[in-house]
């Protein structure tokens, strides 16, 4: 059974939030809490039909929800993305830059085009959406950008050269967000998850965790806290950034996993 958020329902009252990859896995789970709480939301991504099944599981738990397919690679995209979400429900408040690619490769078989794949979904969509979103975000006076990333570039990880490259590109812009629109009204942070259970991420770069019991205690043993998070364990991490407890918090990335990354076995 979910557990009882511990925010007020009317937390996010008011604001309208974008959450890009928001219709499935992590990014669903953080749209529909934002949407719990009282903000309206729109999801975009590349998938429309994906997009418009997780707007109707939205509206489902009593959400007002609406969706923009694009992909954030292009800016064009962006801008329309930003625009629709101020067409529909007159503001924008919170920005969650989502969307994320990743797959294992070791760095001798990635080709070029695979590494720039990665870079610029996650690095360039970033700044894309984040620069589209920069006017309608100032117009609120209290936004926030929240970036998704990752603790596997924190030092190294196998066969993610190009996923750790983008997230460190990540991870710096969300500094140098803060640096610079913290006078606009806009806070930006950044919230890194660890291995989630059964999310995209894991079933990619772990694979047989979501099955095989060998594999899953391997996982479950290299986590200080024994077990996995949970998608809602993202969500209220993104919950408490965007509510007003967070509002001096800007430029930096909270780590939400467990004490996975810095784990070393005892001597
Ligand atoms: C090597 C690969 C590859 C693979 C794709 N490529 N998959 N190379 N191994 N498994 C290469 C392709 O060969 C191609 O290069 C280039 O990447 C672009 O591939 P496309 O399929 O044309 O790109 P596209 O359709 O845009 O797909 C992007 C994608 C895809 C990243 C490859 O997997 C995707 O969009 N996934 C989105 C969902 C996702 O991955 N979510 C998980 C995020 S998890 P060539 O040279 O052949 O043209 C995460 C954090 C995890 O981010 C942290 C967990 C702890």
């Amino acid at each position: 059974m979910e557990p009882q958020s511990p925010f007020k329902p009317d937390t996010l009252r008011g604001k309208t939030a974008l959450v890009t990859g928001g219709g499935s896995g992590i990014g669903l789970e953080i749209t529909r809490q934002l949407g719990l709480h009282g903000a309206k939301v729109v999801i975009s991504g590349r998938r429309e039909q994906v997009l418009r099944d997780a707007c109707q599981t939205l509206g489902g738990d009593g959400i007002t929800a609406a969706f923009v397919q694009g992909d954030v690679r292009r800016y064009e995209d962006c801008e329309r993305m930003a625009g629709e979400a101020v067409a529909r429900f007159g503001r924008l408040d919170i920005l969650v830059n989502c969307a994320a690619g990743n797959f294992l490769s070791p760095a001798e078989q990635l080709s070029s085009n695979g590494f720039r794949t990665v870079m610029e979904i996650d690095a360039l969509g970033t700044f894309n959406m984040s620069r589209a979103a920069f006017a309608a975000l100032k117009s609120s006076g209290d936004a926030i950008i929240i970036n998704i990333s990752m603790t596997l570039h924190y030092g190294a990880t196998w066969w993610q050269a190009h996923a750790s490259a983008a997230k460190a590109a990540v991870d710096s812009l969300t500094r140098s967000l803060g640096l610079e629109w913290g006078h606009y009204g806009i806070r930006t942070a950044g919230v890194a998850p660890g291995p989630i259970e059964g999310t995209a991420g894991m079933s990619k770069l772990a694979p047989g965790s979501d099955a095989a019991a060998a594999v899953l205690q391997k996982v479950n043993s290299s986590i200080p806290l024994g077990h996995m998070g949970r998608r809602w364990d993202i969500a209220m991490a993104c919950l408490f950034l965007c509510s007003p407890a967070a509002s001096f918090v800007t430029g930096h990335t909270l780590v939400v996993d467990g004490a996975e990354w810095m784990y070393k076995p005892s001597l």
